[in-house]
């Protein structure tokens, strides 16, 4: 929302900005619009602080906006998700303002981990760390002004964790889960999901000394990705069947595999879950086949969809990423401080070689806005304008997410490209070469990767309806992934180094670069079978 369109000239994205902006998404190809929170919010951590679940945050609009945008959106074809945050609230919100105010041994801290700390209060109650660097808990000064209680965050200090074995937070949370129901959205994306249960007692986690945060590498982890969770999943599955209409709900789960994913996607709980084996997999034949194939063979079971995804506001930008040496790499606190350097031109060939291996999958698909674009990671915004509380957290080490963050170019020939009012600098500042990039110059081009995207997004409604969920492995040799589905489509992408014949394999219906017989390197396509 805050890197959509502004309409109110204040530099930050809006919903007035989203609503008049509804025509591209349309246009594009989407059916539905996932939007990070739009709650009200101290933005300690882009909103995913939330100081109150039933109000939009004035600087978004108001709810009447809200209402109008599900309205708008709904008419024009379009579904709405929204993200809810619920392992965590801001520090802002009254529950926590309350359970500081009443001080330890009261009611109001119950639904927070209040807990004394060790060696006489002055270490943390225990080893756990937090996503954004550091310790997982932070002191508070008591009413009398003395160092008191410890309270737990394993994201920001700014973001408490909430005590899900307190009866009033899931009371509260299904009255928030209807309130937005009631008004017409879609689905939820659920932030977070395998924090949100704890192992009683909140034993030690086993973490070293400046251990990083590493959920997709935990077993039995006492604060991530307990059994738990999957009572809360539950809960909220039952509110949702209880509504007419499809509503989508999506997890965020990073977890260690995609059969610990697989549970959260059992037939009572989420619909699907975004894929993060597949977002933080290499630009490797061989790795991307074993991950779709391991997401595939864990979904099947449960009956639940893959989804596929290769961006989003918590990575680098993919077509920065796929240029770098190491392909896999993305940021948060356990990111490397320098990543080293990216090849824009590679990364953007593997990019839209990526969109249409992603898009050519059997499931459901996600794009981040920008990827369209072929919009890379903005690597060198000024350290006093960075807002992610990885800067901080890291000790000015790690840059964190910003870069992937900066408002959408839309037209023109300088910043801000009317993403806000001509002469007012956007919240996060584009790049002065952004102007080949914008919506309007690619619209003009045919070879432009927003056409790309159109196109792909065109054609997969039309070419994979009808193909089901299943993907048959063709062999193109080493290093080139050939793929079918349903009884003519198929996607071959070239990851090696050289040209690979394409004669025999069937009509091109799109491919990510040129190619008349030879499908060069870090290409793909779509073609039809012969026969
Ligand atoms: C999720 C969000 C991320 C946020 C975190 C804490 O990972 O995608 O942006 O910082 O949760 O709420």
């Amino acid at each position: 929302m805050r890197s959509f369109a502004d309409s109110d000239g204040d530099g930050v994205g809006d919903l007035g900005g989203l609503r008049g902006r509804l025509g591209h998404l349309v246009d594009l190809g989407v059916d539905a619009v996932w939007l990070t929170p739009w709650y009200p919010s101290p933005m300690a951590d882009g909103g995913y602080d939330v100081a109150d679940y039933r109000g939009i945050d004035p600087r978004f609009g108001t709810l009447a906006d809200a209402d109008a945008l599900l309205a708008e959106a709904h008419a024009l074809g379009l579904r709405v998700v929204v993200d809810l945050v619920a392992n965590h609230t801001s520090e802002q919100h009254p529950w926590f303002r309350a359970a500081l105010a009443a001080g330890p041994g009261s009611p109001e801290r119950e639904r927070y981990f209040f807990r004394d700390g060790r060696a006489d209060g002055e270490e943390p109650p225990n080893d756990w760390v937090s996503a954004f660097g550091g310790p997982a808990w932070t002191r508070v000064r008591e009413a009398d002004g003395r160092p008191g209680q410890w309270y737990l965050h394993l994201f920001a200090p700014e973001q408490p964790d909430l005590d899900w074995t307190h009866p009033g937070v899931g009371d509260d949370f299904d009255a928030i889960l209807r309130f937005w129901l009631d008004r017409g959205i879609d689905g939820i994306r659920v932030d977070a999901a395998p924090a949100m249960a704890k192992v009683p007692g909140l034993p030690d986690a086993g973490h070293g000394p400046g251990a990083s945060f590493e959920s997709r590498t935990w077993v039995g982890n006492p604060h991530w990705d307990v059994e738990e969770v999957h009572d809360i999943l539950r809960r909220w599955r039952r509110i949702g069947d209880s509504y007419d209409g499809d509503r989508v709900f999506v997890t965020e789960a990073v977890v260690n595999g995609p059969e610990r994913l697989s549970r959260y996607v059992r037939p009572d709980e989420m619909h699907t879950s975004f894929n993060f084996d597949y977002l933080t997999c290499p630009w490797d034949a061989a790795r991307l086949r074993s991950v779709i194939d391991a997401s595939l063979a864990a979904l099947a079971p449960v009956g639940a969809p893959a989804t596929w995804v290769l961006s989003s506001h918590d990575e680098t930008r993919h077509a920065t990423r796929f240029g770098r040496a190491d392909t896999s790499a993305t940021t948060g606190a356990g990111a490397p401080a320098d990543p080293g350097p990216a090849d824009p031109a590679l990364g953007l060939r593997r990019a839209r070689a990526a969109a249409l291996l992603t898009l050519a999958l059997p499931g459901s698909a996600y794009v981040y806005q920008g990827e369209e674009l072929g919009l890379p990671e903005v690597e060198d915004l000024p350290e006093e304008l960075l807002q992610d509380p990885t800067w901080e957290r890291s000790g000015h080490t790690v840059r964190g997410r910003d870069g992937c963050r900066v408002p959408l170019p839309w037209e023109g020939d300088r910043p801000p490209f009317g993403f806000t009012a001509p002469g007012v600098a956007p919240w996060l500042p584009q790049p002065a070469g952004w102007g080949p990039l914008t919506v309007a110059a690619q619209r003009a081009d045919p070879g432009s990767t927003l056409n790309l995207y159109r196109s792909a997004l065109r054609l997969r409604r039309r070419v994979t309806a009808t193909a089901g969920n299943d993907l048959e492995w063709l062999d193109a040799g080493d290093g080139v992934l050939a793929f079918q589905r349903g009884r003519s489509f198929r996607c071959l992408v070239n990851l090696t180094a050289s040209s690979r014949p394409l004669a025999g394999w069937g009509e091109v219906l799109l491919a990510s670069a040129p190619c008349d017989d030879l499908l060069p390197p870090d290409t793909a396509v779509w073609v039809a079978a012969p026969g």
